[in-house]
């Protein structure tokens, strides 16, 4: 038998020089010196086809098969992973004066009621994703609106840019104005599954069943979302949980017979390892329980949570319980999609309850750590040989005041908790979604 000759395709070869910074697991809480992290200063990362290949000192300079981009004097980290943020919020971000269930309706809700239209769906989705990469944020768990329209117009703006996403449309069926409700009797299910048919599992995209949070949804609609997670164990869950004081008193009214706020999601079949639960700022013991043995994680959201006024997150008792704790921007309520604003932010809160939050910690939350709660360790999260290159160039400092504050840093933590606390977008020179430069800071 023959077969027809085939001209090899050429090995896309890209070299990277910088400081290489990630986590081979989880730091333990306040290790400053924690052997989780793998800081390789002046090597070349390479990448071959998409995925990270290896990595060699400075001096060992790459041969002329690789195409070498030479960075040194900066760090190179994996790209950041928002697990929870709102792609039509860009319109309402900083908005003034409201806590949450006035927030919704005074802003949110009518910014949402704009995605109806397929054009302005398309564009914001477009907008929302080419931010995200401008922050330096390269994966996202991500809330569209209701529109079955906007949901696919995120997927599809994801596929263009090559980026690992997880979204679905937002089920809602009461307490939410025209225009923004599923409508009866199906109330949303055939919407998800056409398209989960056709985009789960396709290229780097997931869906995710998204319960906006219990007081939208009837029961019957959380029946269903419930009945697709087990129709399709593949797909992920996300919604938001007991974020705000008005919100829990409300969700006990709504579901007198509920334990706690988290029991309505159980009782309605929403808990498993692909749940993404934003906020869980007012749980109990028994809730951090039923988290950590669904093995689902709490995106949390320190940026919006102090914006809201809605409460001081313990991240200390999660980590004690056991359940894996993300970092999510939590753009509207989120005043910034830059993860390091927000990993600051996350640092004072916890400031605020006398505990301190270590540079590894907050940073491995954001890449390995979310990468690892999603299932998604082995693609994303770290510059392990095999994984997907999806990381970000960044300058050490940005302006005279860092750049002071950087040169008298003694030791790798004084130098990288400097960093994560006064940098920003700004600091951003390249992203690099699955081995293409998809943004560039002009020089
Ligand atoms: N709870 C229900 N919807 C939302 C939302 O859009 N943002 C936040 N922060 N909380 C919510
Ligand atoms: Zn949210």
């Amino acid at each position: 038998m023959s077969f027809p000759s085939q001209t090899p395709i050429p090995m896309r070869r890209i070299a990277l020089r910088g400081d290489l910074l990630d986590f081979t697991t989880a730091p333990q809480w306040g290790d400053i010196g924690s052997p989780a992290v793998r800081f390789r200063e002046d090597h070349w990362l390479l990448i071959e086809d998409g995925r990270i290949a290896g990595a060699q000192p400075g001096d060992d300079v790459p041969d002329a098969q690789w195409t070498k981009r030479d960075h040194r004097g900066r760090l190179i980290l994996p790209g950041f992973i928002d697990t929870h943020v709102h792609s039509p919020q860009l319109d309402v971000i900083a908005s003034h004066g409201t806590e949450l269930l006035d927030w919704l309706e005074t802003y949110t809700f009518p910014a949402e009621q704009r995605y109806a239209d397929a054009l302005e769906a398309q564009s914001g989705a477009a907008r929302f994703l080419d931010a995200l990469l401008a922050h330096g944020t390269t994966s996202a768990v991500v809330f569209p609106t209701v529109h079955k329209v906007s949901a696919d117009t995120l997927f599809a703006a994801a596929q263009e840019r090559g980026m690992r996403l997880v979204t679905g449309k937002v089920l809602m069926d009461r307490h939410a104005p025209d225009g923004l409700r599923d409508e009866a009797p199906d109330r949303g299910a055939s919407d998800c599954v056409d398209l989960i048919d056709r985009w789960h599992g396709k290229g780097r995209l997931s869906y995710a069943v998204t319960v906006r949070f219990a007081p939208t949804s009837s029961p019957e609609q959380l029946a269903m979302a419930g009945q697709l997670c087990t129709a399709y164990p593949g797909v992920f869950m996300q919604t938001h949980l007991a974020e705000n004081r008005a919100e829990v008193k409300w969700v006990q009214q709504l579901f007198p017979d509920a334990r706690s706020y988290l029991d309505v999601y159980d009782r309605a079949g929403l808990l498993n390892a692909r749940g993404v639960f934003a906020h869980g700022i007012w749980l109990d013991d028994a809730d951090r329980a039923v988290l950590r043995d669904a093995g689902a994680q709490i995106a949390h959201s320190p940026s919006s949570n102090l914006f809201l006024g809605s409460g001081l997150f313990d991240w200390r008792a999660a980590e004690a319980a056991g359940v894996a704790v993300s970092v999510a921007t939590d753009v509207g309520g989120g005043t910034s999609l830059s993860m390091q604003r927000t990993l600051a932010d996350a640092y004072k809160v916890q400031a605020m309850a006398g505990e301190r939050l270590t540079a590894w910690k907050a940073l491995h939350a954001s890449t390995l750590g979310a990468a690892v709660a999603l299932g998604l360790g082995d693609e994303i999260g770290s510059l392990s040989v095999g994984c997907v290159a999806d990381l970000c160039v960044w300058d050490w400092a940005h302006g005279p005041v860092a750049q002071r504050r950087l040169e008298v840093a003694r030791g790798l933590h004084e130098k990288v908790f400097a960093w994560m606390t006064l940098s920003d977008e700004r600091n951003l020179v390249a992203a690099m979604v699955d081995g293409v430069v998809r943004y560039e800071r002009e020089e």
